[in-house]
């Protein structure tokens, strides 16, 4: 444990309530307005709690509750709690996608911090991009900060089968349209798929988020593997909220945490744990904002080296988080590559990653492999560059047909969602098992926001002759819970002009994942004369969050992080001195 680096009259929240002049005396009165006499909180670190729960949100709802076994901690260490409510970004309910508001939610934590007078933050998130959206915010904002996992919801449950988020909704929807499942079937499967509060419990993106924060060393140890319905998950949470007041006191901020060392950690493990493909876009956006050049590349590097050993659907074909839970979590599952990994890296403990791990065991050797019995030697991820694909496009080796590792075939090409979500249900269109389905101008900005189409439904007809996978292509992102041959992110999009603009109906792709490799079969000539003729489509919006994010937005391969809240954008991060 660090020692205590700040006194009462170095804490932040000074500025706005020790001095004997007439604004801070406003300062003071209006928290006196509130009940709370200068006892409870003058002198003593103020902590925000920064909560996404709402109404809309099922992943959240338990964070209603949830926040005052945080306040408990906190005042308990003596601290005093503000909760400041943020946008909750409910996966489920949010249209176009969620994606589109990364961001807004990431600005609106920094400046929460920024702009009240606070000492450290408690965030309160899980659902996809609350993660990094609260972890983006609280890194710019630079004052101590801890994540507080909302943790995964428990199994599915339907006539006996365990359900996983996601994968089985795609999986027995496949069933439906076959014609093998009725409507009244299917009203049980939505009733048993999420049955209580949490996140997805697969391996999708709020599981890997949540791991990924734990492994940079932003929760404590082992919280984001907890049941949210679990009573640990309960004690987890006051546990942070006294942890939190000992950061403040230690200055033990999210710079000392996030090095480079500490998100390359996060990668190592995001490859053990067989993670979404939601992960690159992610954490190369917080590694930057943390000041690290993380790029595809560390990606792609790290799936060579690091055997997925999580047993876990999609990638495995067995368990979900609960039983993840139940085998050791995550801890024991950094403690069996710890040879992998960086063992001196700071956490919120104020101790090393090494530290806290050791002696982690893993209580079932199935859901949690050895590195000699992995699910997969390699290839949770793999990133392909090519002349379609210059700045590069991701695939998800561990959850596809091997057949399709070295596959050339026609391209079957559409430019909106709605044409292809038509044309896969017709009996007459011409595809076979062997095409290529495009779907383009769905990326960051032709999406907009790069909702998650990626794993296009295999037509209607193929379903019926028996066929369950495919290569599929995008520009846009994945679910973390889908599955199957899909090549997604591709950089840079066609909506701007990416060469994956001219791709047409009928040419040929070759995919080749060993040698990373994807390649547009059409001379270069072809391509320029193509190009030549390209016309940028309108814009997606005239006004508003929107046009701001249209003008702002960077590409997958750059982690669709706004240009100007970058670290390296303008000024340092820091506070200008007009505060
Ligand atoms: Fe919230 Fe999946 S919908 S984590």
């Amino acid at each position: 444990m660090t020692s205590r680096k700040k006194t009462p009259e170095t804490l932040r929240s000074a500025r706005w309530f020790a001095p004997d002049d007439l604004r801070s005396s406003g300062h003071r009165s209006r928290i006196m307005q509130m009940g709370y006499s200068p006892d409870e909180w003058l002198d003593r670190p103020i902590i925000a709690i920064i909560n996404t729960w709402s109404d809309i949100n099922p992943c959240h709802s338990h964070f209603k509750q949830r926040v005052d076994d945080v306040k408990r901690g906190i005042l308990q260490a003596g601290g005093f709690p503000i909760e400041l409510p943020a946008i909750s970004l409910s996966e489920s309910a949010v249209k176009p996608t969620t994606m589109l508001y990364r961001n807004m939610l990431a600005m609106e934590a920094e400046e929460l911090i920024r702009s009240h007078p606070i000492d450290g933050a408690v965030l309160m998130g899980g659902c996809d991009k609350t993660t990094p959206g609260l972890l983006m915010g609280a890194s710019s904002a630079g004052v101590p900060a801890i994540y507080v996992p909302a943790g995964p919801m428990l199994r599915g449950n339907w006539k006996g089968n365990v359900l996983g988020s996601g994968s089985d909704a795609w999986k027995f929807w496949d069933e439906r349209r076959a014609g093998n499942i009725s409507k009244t079937e299917w009203i049980g499967i939505e009733g048993g798929i999420a049955r209580s509060h949490g996140t997805c419990m697969t391996m999708g993106t709020a599981s890997t988020m949540t791991a990924i924060a734990e492994a940079i060393g932003m929760t404590l140890p082992g919280a984001s593997s907890i049941p949210a319905a679990d009573a640990n998950h309960i004690r987890m949470c006051s546990e942070a909220g006294r942890r939190i007041v000992g950061m403040v006191w230690e200055d033990l901020t999210p710079q000392q945490i996030q090095t480079r060392a500490s998100f390359e950690n996060a990668i190592a493990v995001a490859m053990a744990m067989g993670c979404s493909t939601n992960a690159i876009i992610h954490v190369i956006a917080m590694a930057r904002r943390a000041g690290h050049d993380i790029g595809l590349a560390d990606f792609d590097a790290a799936s060579r080296r690091v055997p997925v050993i999580a047993n876990i659907r999609p990638s495995g074909d067995k368990y979900l988080m609960e039983d993840f839970f139940y085998a050791g979590g995550l801890p024991a599952l950094m403690n069996r590559i710890s040879d992998k990994l960086h063992l001196d890296t700071l956490t919120v403990t104020g101790r090393t990653l090494g530290e806290n791990i050791a002696g982690a065991e893993v209580y079932n050797d199935d859901v949690i492999r050895t590195t000699e019995n992995a699910l997969y030697q390699e290839g949770a991820l793999a990133v392909l560059k090519g002349n379609i694909a210059p700045d590069g496009c991701v695939i998800k080796p561990s959850a596809c047909e091997k057949r399709f590792f070295r596959h050339t075939g026609p391209a079957l090409v559409f430019d909106d969602y709605p044409s292809m979500k038509e044309a896969v249900e017709r009996d007459d269109l011409d595809v076979t098992a062997d095409h290529i389905l495009i779907l383009r101008n769905a990326g960051p900005q032709g999406g907009p926001g790069m909702p998650e189409w990626g794993m296009l439904p295999i037509p209607k007809k193929l379903v019926k002759q028996g066929v369950r996978d495919m290569l599929r292509m995008s520009d846009a992102r994945m679910s973390g819970t889908s599955y199957g041959a899909c090549i997604l992110h591709v950089s840079p999009e066609a909506y701007i002009g990416g060469p994956f603009a001219l791709v047409r109906t009928g040419d040929m792709i070759s995919v080749d994942i060993d040698r990373r490799s994807i390649h547009l079969e059409v001379s270069d000539q072809e391509l320029a004369r193509r190009q030549a003729e390209w016309t940028p489509p309108p814009p997606r919006f005239e006004r508003g969050y929107g046009w701001m994010f249209s003008k702002h937005i960077r590409q997958a391969n750059d982690g669709c992080d706004f240009d100007f809240l970058q670290t390296d954008f303008g000024a340092p991060t820091g506070e200008p001195s007009i505060y």
